[in-house]
């Protein structure tokens, strides 16, 4: 079995990756997006997308950092998976999953699901660009406006020598409307030598129960329900050993923004934290009565001082 922690642009990034994985639980993450057009990027960009890059593509906790290219050019794909590779990146992930309004075929993600053949030619560029030993895997939908290329589509990953498959089962065109279709993940399991992993509105221990049963998939990424419940992928894990769980409790959750606050503020200006932190709670509040009440006294608020000073007496509170 095996939980990932899913790519969210603008929602996790290292500081949510450091946060998230230190709860433990996780095998791996992915980072945001990379969108590779027709050149490689400048270093600095890999960099900024993963930091854990100067720490052997690993968090503080260990765990391993996957780096996601988005693009429909093969040879762009493979140089700058090649490049990431030099800087660190313990493997590469390729995101055919993002709704992209741009619809050029250049452009990559969900619209590429239209032409297995040039999903096929993107992988396999990118397998053949880096070393054997490091894992090149891919993300996708179940299709853009349908599904019946999702079994094409996933063969084709296979076959371009995937390691592992991760698939949002839903299309393009249902966006993130629930809810999301377990069971038409089966058939693809069934068909794969390779990993399926399961990915789409996992945000309970009951729902991953009932992914597994619709799905057959033991492994899962998560992504809202990491962000609603911070301990839900050590819960899983808890509960595929047969342990007790042990739900986190609010005052371990406030501690743990406070946390990631004190980090946030090296790197980013007060306004973006604020917002940052208003999302967040946002999120929490679905799994946990208290940050309900927290997010309702801090919804208004603009200066960060104030919502940590809240987040400190909901930590003293307990
Ligand atoms: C705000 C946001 C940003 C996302 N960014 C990415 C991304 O950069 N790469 C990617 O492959 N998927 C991205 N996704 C999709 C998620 O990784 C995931 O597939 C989707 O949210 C469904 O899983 P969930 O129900 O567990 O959240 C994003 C989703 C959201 C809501």
């Amino acid at each position: 079995m095996k939980l990932i922690l899913a790519p969210m642009e603008g929602v996790i990034d290292h500081h949510m990756r450091k946060a998230l994985t230190s709860v433990g639980g996780y095998d791996a993450c992915v980072t945001e997006f990379v969108r590779i057009v027709d050149l490689c990027l400048p270093d600095k960009v890999f960099n900024r997308i993963s930091p854990e890059l100067a720490q052997q593509g690993r968090t503080s906790s260990g765990i391993p950092v996957i780096l996601q290219l988005l693009g429909g050019n093969p040879e762009a794909m493979a140089a700058s998976a090649q490049r990431a590779v030099e800087l660190g990146a313990p493997a590469i992930d390729i995101n055919f999953g993002c709704p992209s309004k741009m619809v050029t075929r250049k452009m990559g993600g969900s619209v590429l699901l239209k032409e297995p053949g040039q999903v096929h030619d993107i992988v396999a560029a990118v397998r053949k660009a880096v070393d054997a030993s490091i894992p090149v895997t891919a993300k996708m939908r179940l299709g853009y406006e349908n599904d019946a290329l999702a079994l094409d589509n996933a063969l084709a990953i296979e076959a371009a020598g995937a390691a592992e498959l991760v698939v949002h089962a839903r299309t393009k065109v249902e966006g993130y409307k629930p809810p999301a279709r377990w069971e038409a993940l089966a058939p693809l399991r069934e068909a794969l030598t390779i990993p399926l992993i399961a990915n789409g509105d996992i945000t309970s221990l009951q729902n991953y129960h009932r992914c597994f049963e619709a799905s057959g998939c033991e492994s899962v990424m998560l992504g809202r329900g990491a962000l609603n419940n911070p301990s839900l992928a050590k819960q899983i894990k808890q509960s595929s050993h047969n342990e007790a769980i042990e739900p986190m409790n609010w005052r371990a959750i406030s501690s743990l923004i406070l946390a990631t606050s004190e980090k946030m503020e090296l790197d980013y200006p007060q306004e973006h934290i604020v917002r940052r932190h208003k999302q967040w709670l946002a999120m929490l509040r679905a799994a946990h009565p208290a940050g309900q009440r927290v997010f309702h006294e801090i919804r208004r608020m603009t200066v960060l001082a104030d919502i940590k000073s809240e987040l400190r007496e909901e930590e003293n509170r307990g």
